[in-house]
């Protein structure tokens, strides 16, 4: 059997450690050449480091693989475009992004620091657009010149966003920020030939154990001999499906893996619908009743660990 990616060339965002080196490690095994960005810091997004990168090329190229690393903030928007330059100029082209790089700074509202916010709507938000823009414009021009890349964003989202996890308002807003951007880019790019998905994984990496001490306990430790359901290889697969030319009629979706399920998900729709008997506008008394009785007919409201302890 062919590999799946051969000939196609691949970026990972925030490569060096968690999930994004297990979607490395995998598409490079599928045939990817693979720029392996990351900028080596702490989970808060502190310090820098090029042992995390350098440590996966290594591994990469060892097992005959062709990597290179990249050492760039995804924050940066300039520092962005070299990432994406990287690969035209080290491998010739670019085919397949996968924007992963994540940080956290977990704090309730009501303390949260504007740099704080800003560092990590930074790093997730801006630094999925940063990517996602020069790799557009990239295949955008290269379309236009008669070669279509048939270029694959994969996004990573998370429930956090998409359900909302209280203390994670600068993350989940960047989540639920960057599933929608998803979609828009998708449409966007479709005429160009890039698909553009979603990914939302949950799994054990130091994102949940070592900034959130109760995903650390609801995930525990993995245990000789069983299926351990919270292991973040088992995100790649996915990835590597959405990156290969076998997806390119999927696009604008959201997928979620945990251990052996993949959920297919879309946010926002009408739960229920009233509509004035008279063509004319609602009054703001009168939306009392209509709305209460709504919201009282709905299904209850979940939160992010009911939703996964039901899986
Ligand atoms: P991790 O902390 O193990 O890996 C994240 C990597 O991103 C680190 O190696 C870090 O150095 C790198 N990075 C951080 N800021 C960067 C920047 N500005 N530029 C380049 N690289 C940067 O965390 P994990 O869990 O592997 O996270 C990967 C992605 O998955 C993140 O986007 C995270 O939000 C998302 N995610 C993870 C979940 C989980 O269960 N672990 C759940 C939902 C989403």
């Amino acid at each position: 059997m062919g590999k799946l990616l051969e000939g196609k060339v691949a970026i990972v965002t925030g490569a060096g450690r968690g999930l994004g080196r297990w979607e490395a490690l995998l598409l490079a095994r599928e045939g990817a050449k693979v720029v392996v960005n990351d900028l080596g810091g702490g989970f808060d997004g502190s310090g820098k480091a090029t042992g995390p990168a350098d440590e996966v090329i290594a591994e990469i190229n060892g097992a005959g693989g062709e990597a290179i690393a990249n050492y760039e903030s995804v924050a940066d928007f300039q520092g962005a475009k070299r990432i994406i330059d990287c690969a035209i100029e080290k491998f010739g082209k670019l085919n397949i992004l996968v924007n992963n790089a994540g940080i956290l700074r977990d704090r309730m509202m009501f303390n949260m620091s504007e740099e704080e916010w800003d560092a990590v709507i930074g790093v997730h938000l801006k630094g999925t657009f940063n990517c996602s823009r020069h790799a557009c414009a990239y295949w955008r021009e290269e379309h236009k010149a008669g070669r279509n890349h048939e270029g694959k964003v994969i996004n990573t989202a998370s429930d956090a966003g998409l359900l909302g996890n209280p203390g994670q308002g600068n993350y989940g807003a960047a989540k639920a920020g960057i599933a929608a951007l998803s979609i828009i880019l998708a449409k966007e790019m479709e005429r160009y030939g890039v698909t553009c998905n979603c990914v939302v994984p949950v799994a054990r990496t130091r994102l949940t154990t070592d900034a959130t001490p109760s995903m650390a306990a609801m995930m525990g430790t993995a245990k000789p001999g069983e299926f351990d359901i919270f292991d973040p290889e088992h995100l790649s697969p996915l990835v590597v499906y959405l990156a290969s030319d076998n997806a390119k009629e999927i696009s604008g979706e959201t997928f979620r893996v945990m251990g052996n399920k993949v959920w297919f998900l879309r946010g926002w729709y009408n739960v229920d619908v009233a509509t004035k008997k008279e063509k004319a506008r609602w009054n703001p008394e009168e939306l009392d009743s209509v709305i209460k009785e709504m919201v009282k007919k709905a299904p209850p409201k979940k939160d992010l660990a009911q939703v996964l302890l039901e899986a």
